[in-house]
């Protein structure tokens, strides 16, 4: 998706239609069985499709927009800190990629298929910025839409777990082909030892998290990594952002979908940030400094 200026940081090509969708290789049987276990995920799914093409029409301002590496994008999110000041455990980032691999053989097992959802995990190198992010702003709330394995909402949990504080509220509404194994409830990868400080909330985050920030009116840190549609991701910017308050952070994974974030600094006050990876942010004023 990325092209290097000359002398310049990379800059981003429009975003294809495909993003967030079926990769065409998915097991006809693993679609079958969802369909009999989950019939209401079939509708659900063409919804989805047909909301991913909002994506085309609004995605101008992003064409254009700097990337910044992880170090730089980090600083511009916590007021100058550094990354290499919180790095993320070995044993987190080994029990990732072990996790990531045991679905891989398991799903290859079961349906006789590489894995064709590994990619809508969050991103090894996003995970890092994730679980620094978390450590370096110490939110005691934190609110994320989409969960399917529960990869983001492991790393958040274990950066918590570490600062010795803070609450994890995750919106999931399952759907085909997440989570990656059928048959796992969402966010299964998620140990027990770290389940006190989770709440999981199932349903669309367009019902569930307007009632979430009623009883939560002012989170501190979220991640958005559910339905990434024009329409959705504005919806649940627009819904976080004020809320936030001066010292919130916004974040959004496949943040370069389309313009949602862009517009919504615009429209809300910050500057939306870009990383490398997949990760996109808004630091809320001063609040920048963590
Ligand atoms: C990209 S995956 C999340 C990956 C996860 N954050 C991770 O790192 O493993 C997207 C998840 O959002 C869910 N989802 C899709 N549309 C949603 C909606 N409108 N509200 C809540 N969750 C949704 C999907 O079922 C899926 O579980």
């Amino acid at each position: 998706m990325s092209t290097r200026a000359p002398g310049n940081a990379p800059r981003v090509e429009p975003p294809e239609e495909t993003v967030g969708l079926l990769p065409d290789n998915y097991p006809r049987s693993a679609l079958a069985l969802t369909a009999l276990r989950h019939p209401l995920s079939i509708p659900r799914f063409l919804s989805s499709r047909l909301a991913y093409r909002s994506n085309l029409r609004h995605s101008r301002g992003i064409a254009g927009v700097r990337l910044e590496p992880p170090d730089e994008f980090f600083r511009s999110l916590t007021g100058g800190k550094e990354l290499s000041s919180f790095p993320v455990q070995t044993p987190v980032l080994e029990g990732l990629v072990m996790t990531f691999r045991r679905i891989g053989e398991e799903y290859s097992r079961r349906w006789n298929s590489p894995l064709a959802q590994g990619s809508s995990a969050l991103d090894l190198n996003d995970a890092r910025v994730l679980y620094a992010l978390v450590r370096a702003r110490t939110p005691r709330t934190v609110i994320e839409t989409g969960v399917s394995d529960g990869f983001s909402s492991l790393v958040i949990l274990e950066a918590l777990e570490e600062n010795g504080g803070g609450t994890l509220h995750s919106i999931d509404l399952p759907e085909i082909g997440a989570p990656s194994l059928i048959g796992r409830a969402p966010g299964w990868v998620v140990p027990e030892r770290l389940r006190p400080r989770w709440r999981l909330h199932l349903g669309p985050s367009r019902r569930v998290l307007p009632k979430l920030l009623r009883e939560i009116p002012r989170p501190e840190m979220f991640l958005h990594d559910s339905e990434h549609s024009y329409t959705n991701m504005r919806f649940e910017f627009s819904s976080v952002l004020p809320r936030l308050g001066a010292s919130g952070l916004l974040l959004s994974d496949d943040a370069r979908s389309n313009d949602a974030l862009i517009e919504a600094a615009q429209e809300h006050g910050g500057r939306a940030s870009f990383c490398e990876g997949r990760l996109g942010g808004i630091a809320r004023g001063s609040a920048a400094v963590g």
